[in-house]
């Protein structure tokens, strides 16, 4: 893992899509895996930005979210399809087809997951995926206990992701779907880079379990120690549990002197 620490989340977001922007400028037919959550947002302005004033081309990218809730409509306001909308796929060039979202509203949801990783081997597997982190550790909407090799799949969230996210529905736990369609975690290792952002304070205990902890199922985003090409991009605020904190800033330092050389 590599750990990039920054005073916010605006150079979290820039050094990010920088990241992006070299990928795709590399591989114009690059493959993302998206996130949604407060944590990206910054990070698709940035993405949007590129395009508008710098032209960058996102016309043969394919996508596919992470996740999204079940038995909500795709027009709900909180849907994932609506988010992924509003702060990206409105603003950039990626065609419709290449859009790939779970849907809450497939009629056999086993034949939908089963649809969907075929449809991410197809596309030859994703370059980068994005990710947030629960407050517990979760990746995607895989919660604690999920098996770290799972596959794309329905999943119950837990209490603990319910009352996180009811701040989005009015404040109403009782308003925030039970259940999602999340990529696996086994779907997740097989991304060629991994992207782990978190901001806030209220990350930097789960950032700590994930990058210094053990790995286990409890802390999903453990796992991702064993990921060849991670990088987890953190505020100072989610940083504050983690006992390395200044070796990670050297070696980020000593990275960027080489790479300036
Ligand atoms: P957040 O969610 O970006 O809204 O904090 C992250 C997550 O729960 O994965």
């Amino acid at each position: 893992m590599e750990i990039i620490i920054q005073p916010s989340h605006y150079q979290l977001a820039a050094i990010a899509s920088e990241i992006i922007r070299d990928a795709l400028l590399r591989k114009p037919n690059l493959v993302l895996g998206l996130a949604t959550g407060s944590t990206p947002i910054a990070l698709y302005k940035a993405l949007v930005r590129m395009h508008k004033e710098n032209g960058l081309d996102f016309s043969r990218v394919t996508t596919f979210n992470l996740d999204e809730y079940v038995d909500i409509p795709r027009e709900h306001p909180q849907s994932y399809h609506t988010f992924m909308a509003k702060h990206f796929f409105d603003h950039v060039n990626i065609s419709v087809e290449n859009q790939h979202i779970p849907q809450n509203t497939a009629e056999n949801h086993e034949a939908f997951c089963t649809a969907f990783e075929e449809a991410i081997v197809r596309a030859g597997g994703i370059d980068i995926q994005v990710l947030g982190i629960g407050t517990d550790g979760h990746i995607g909407f895989n919660e604690v206990g999920s098996s770290l090799a799972s596959r794309t799949r329905i999943v119950t969230l837990t209490e603990n992701t319910l009352a996180a996210n009811a701040i989005h529905f009015g404040d109403d736990i009782s308003a925030v779907p039970e259940m999602a369609i999340t990529i696996g975690i086994g779907t997740i290792m097989e991304a060629k880079q991994c992207l782990l952002l978190a901001n806030s304070a209220s990350k930097s205990e789960a950032i700590a379990k994930a990058v210094e902890g053990p790995i286990t199922s409890m802390v999903p985003a453990s796992i991702l120690q064993t990921h060849p090409n991670t990088v987890v991009l953190i505020d100072e605020s989610a940083a504050s549990d983690l006992k390395e904190v200044e070796y990670y800033k050297r070696s980020y330092a000593n990275k960027l002197k080489l790479q300036s050389q």
